[in-house]
């Protein structure tokens, strides 16, 4: 008698099983109200990082920085330090650490090309292992995590502008992959713990900023610009200027990045900048 064979999903399109802990670690955590949060801040004595965290103490959060002073200056959170609802942690992301917190705004990573290719092994391990632990203690406590991604994971992008959905055109053997490729790495971790584990996170695909605490010698447009301005020399502009960049306020970032964390059933990835381009001319 001929056997009708038993239909079964193509292996691909089998769905595996979602851990459902981190969910309900996130409801059943004590000791928290959602004004007064227990927020973690890697690379929150950087540039970007320092200005979320004075917006989040100043909303009434509790606040732990995490940060290797790599890039960093304590000066940058020095403000805080002895408050009681602050706290500061020199610690390299790519060791693990526990703690007890609600939400993870996962900065750490040097951003500016002169730092991340001081030491490319470093940056590519700071955005592997340092993202893995991070999504592992979000896993653990249940904890929102905000990955702050960068437009650089377009690499030299053949859509302009780049909405989301472009999945960018990346060279994975060139001295900046260490940072482009690391972040699309970053990324891809954070989306298999969100579906594998069912960790709640958001992206954000961080586009040019600029503002108070950014490093004069990073190398990048703006700190060029005003370091010059400020010693009185001329502008350097390289090329004819018509290149085009778009700069964001820090503040305006810092919004967008909270915004982003506290908005439900969203991971992105969303795209943060201004979405205005000028040239570089126009720009000095
Ligand atoms: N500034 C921008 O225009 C821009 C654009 C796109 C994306 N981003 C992203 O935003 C984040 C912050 O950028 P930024 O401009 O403030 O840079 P930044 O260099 O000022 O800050 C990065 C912070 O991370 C810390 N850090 C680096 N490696 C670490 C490690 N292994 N362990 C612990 N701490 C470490 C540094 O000490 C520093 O305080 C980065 O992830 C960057 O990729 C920034």
């Amino acid at each position: 008698m001929p056997m009708t064979p038993a239909v079964s999903p193509h292996p691909d399109e089998r769905a595996p099983p979602v851990d459902t802990t981190a969910a309900w670690r996130a409801q059943h955590a004590p000791n928290r109200t959602p004004e007064r949060l227990r927020i973690l801040v890697t690379g929150g004595a950087g540039f970007i990082g320092s200005n979320l965290v004075d917006r989040l103490m100043e909303l009434g959060h509790e606040v732990i920085v995490l940060d290797s002073l790599f890039t960093g200056k304590k000066e940058n959170i020095v403000h805080w330090i002895g408050h009681s609802r602050f706290d500061f942690i020199r610690h390299d992301v790519t060791e693990r650490i526990m703690l007890e917190v609600d939400q993870i705004y996962h900065l750490a990573c040097p951003a500016s090309p002169l730092h991340y290719k001081y030491n490319a092994i470093k940056t590519i391990k700071t955005n592997v292992l340092g993202t893995l632990n991070m999504l592992g203690l979000a896993k653990r406590t249940g904890a929102r995590l905000l990955l702050a991604s960068t437009s650089e994971v377009y690499g030299d992008p053949l859509v302009h502008p780049q909405p989301e959905s472009y999945w960018g055109n990346v060279n994975p053997i060139g001295v900046r992959s260490c940072y482009d490729e690391g972040k699309r790495v970053a990324e891809t971790l954070c989306f298999d713990y969100h579906r594998q584990h069912n960790v709640d996170i958001r992206i954000a695909r961080i586009f040019n900023t600029y503002g108070p605490r950014m490093v004069e010698s990073d190398g990048r447009v703006v700190s060029n610009f005003v370091g010059q301005a400020l010693r009185g020399e001329e502008l350097t502009i390289f090329g004819d200027g018509s290149q085009t960049r778009s700069f964001c306020f820090v503040s305006d970032l810092v919004e967008g990045l909270i915004r982003l964390m506290n908005t439900e059933a969203v991971t992105g990835p969303v795209n943060l900048g201004n979405p205005t381009e000028f040239t570089v001319l126009a720009a000095c």
